[in-house]
């Protein structure tokens, strides 16, 4: 069973008086990864939850896979900062398969497999909170894909890494989608929407101001906010 495609119908959130996400449409479907950008308090973070599963709509429906259901089965998410047991990374990973639900005697073989797709398989007992921050995203990113996922939704997860680092998870990032799975991203960096994006979602005050191709978006953007935005010079 998949989790895609996710479909927001009208998907407002509302905190009081105050509208974080005001009407959404959206389908998310299998296919290059989708970057959901816009500026500061544009409601990226909240939509990214609402994909979850993890905040529900104020009015509006969503359906993973046409279902209503809000337990996630196939889908995970990445915080900008990684929680992480006080544990070994690879006992950080192994708890990610049996809570996917991943037999006993097959779960050594999967941690040493993920940490080597994330490239932390020499650092596999190392104790997690004591990688650096790229090294701790990396094995998020293990855990994440510890779940078998068909869609991996991030939140701004190079936004606290260096250059290298933002490269090393956007390898990872660029060989899951490859091998399937859909990647839903929130960036301020359009330099990475340049490096991964397929599509763009563009949000400013919680609506949907664009949506389409990234290149078009990149290249001839439809709005005059997404034009400032590309320039680097939206004043919200
Ligand atoms: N639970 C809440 N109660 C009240 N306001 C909220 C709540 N959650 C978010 N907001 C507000 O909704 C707006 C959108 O927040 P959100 O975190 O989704 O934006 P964002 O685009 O992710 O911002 P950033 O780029 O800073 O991460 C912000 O103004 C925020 O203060
Ligand atoms: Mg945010």
């Amino acid at each position: 069973m998949s989790d895609l495609p996710v479909m927001l119908d009208k998907v407002s959130v509302r905190a009081g008086a105050v509208s974080i996400l005001d009407g959404i449409d959206l389908l998310i479907a299998p296919g290059a990864p989708t970057l959901v950008v816009g500026p500061n308090g544009s409601g990226k973070s909240t939509l990214l939850r609402v994909c979850m599963g993890l905040t529900q709509p104020s009015e509006g429906a969503i359906t993973w896979g046409g279902r209503p259901d809000v337990k996630p089965t196939r889908r995970a998410f990445l915080f900008q900062r990684p929680v992480m047991l006080r544990r070994s990374a690879a006992a950080n990973v192994a708890y990610g398969l049996r809570q996917a639900g991943s037999k006993r005697a097959d779960i050594h073989g999967r941690v040493v497999a993920l940490l080597e797709r994330v490239g932390l398989g020499d650092l596999a007992q190392r104790p997690a909170r004591k990688l650096s921050g790229g090294e701790q995203q990396r094995l998020a990113l293990a855990r994440a894909l510890a779940r078998d996922p068909d869609l991996l939704l991030l939140d701004e997860p190079t936004a606290n890494l260096d250059p290298a680092a933002t490269r090393a998870v956007e390898e990872i990032l660029r060989s899951a989608a490859a091998s399937g799975i859909k990647i839903v991203m929130a960036s301020h960096d359009l330099g990475q929407v340049r490096r991964l994006a397929g599509d763009v979602v563009f949000l400013v005050r919680g609506q949907l101001r664009e949506q389409g191709a990234a290149e078009g978006f990149l290249n001839s953007p439809q709005t005059p906010e997404a034009a400032a935005f590309v320039r680097g010079d939206l004043v919200i």
